[in-house]
């Protein structure tokens, strides 16, 4: 999967004094998506970016803005982030009740619409909205934070859910705990979009870090 892979640095570990220099920081550097984890401190124990923190920062980069929604219902929300400028809109099988709903509406709102799966949930809940799809993320950590550790088990169902996408267009990302050591296993296990959040911004040199990750996915 290397050939095609996307790296989507999360901005959740950047300095957000400084967010919109930090965006174009790893524009420049040349990631592929940024990565904007929304978080509610109930869905998760942590709170984030709003809509219009994403607005302010749309003009700073044409980079697709993917957008993790860690909130729970996130349909009433769906229509914010999408006006916000959001590219892909992704929320999580367990937030709301009608999945094959919310991923209606947010292609009805224009977007591509994404998929999140924790850790502890089968992958067998996506299999009847295949078609709705554009994009499934498999989280290799709990969600809240950055900065944890990559949990092994998820290789597997990253290697299940490759094989239930079959043909079909969509993307498969995993988030949480890569790095230069872990995204091997991630991309040779099928993913091609990985999201690296304090593997990025720990360093000075985001340029550099970027591609040490290409590097090690392809090694
Ligand atoms: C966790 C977030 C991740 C996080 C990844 O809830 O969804 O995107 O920022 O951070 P790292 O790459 O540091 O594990
Ligand atoms: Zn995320």
């Amino acid at each position: 999967m290397t050939d095609t892979l996307k790296i989507a640095p999360s901005i959740l570990s950047a300095d957000f004094s400084r967010l919109g220099a930090e965006v174009e920081a790893i524009d420049k550097a040349g990631c592929d998506y940024v990565h904007i984890d929304v978080m509610d401190g109930h869905f998760v124990p942590n709170l984030t970016f709003g809509p219009p923190i994403i607005e302010c920062i749309r003009p700073c980069t044409d980079k697709v803005f993917d957008v993790h929604l860690m909130i729970n219902p996130a349909q009433p929300h769906l229509e914010s982030y999408a006006k916000a400028g959001a590219d892909i809109i992704t929320v999580h099988a367990e937030a709301d009740v009608h999945l094959d709903r919310s991923l209606q509406m947010i292609r009805g709102f224009g977007k591509k619409a994404g998929v999140s799966l924790n850790p502890s949930t089968p992958e067998s809940v996506i299999e009847y909205v295949l078609d709705k799809l554009d994009l499934i993320l498999v989280m290799s950590v709990n969600p809240g934070f950055g900065g944890q550790s990559f949990i092994e088990s998820q290789l597997d169902k990253i290697r299940r859910i490759r094989s239930m996408i079959g043909d079909r267009p969509i993307d498969l990302e995993v988030d949480g705990g890569v790095n230069v050591e872990t995204i091997k296993s991630v991309t040779d296990a099928g993913a091609n979009v990985v999201v690296a959040g304090s593997a990025v911004f720990k360093g000075d040199d985001y340029s550099a870090t970027i591609g040490a990750l290409r590097d090690a996915a392809g090694a």
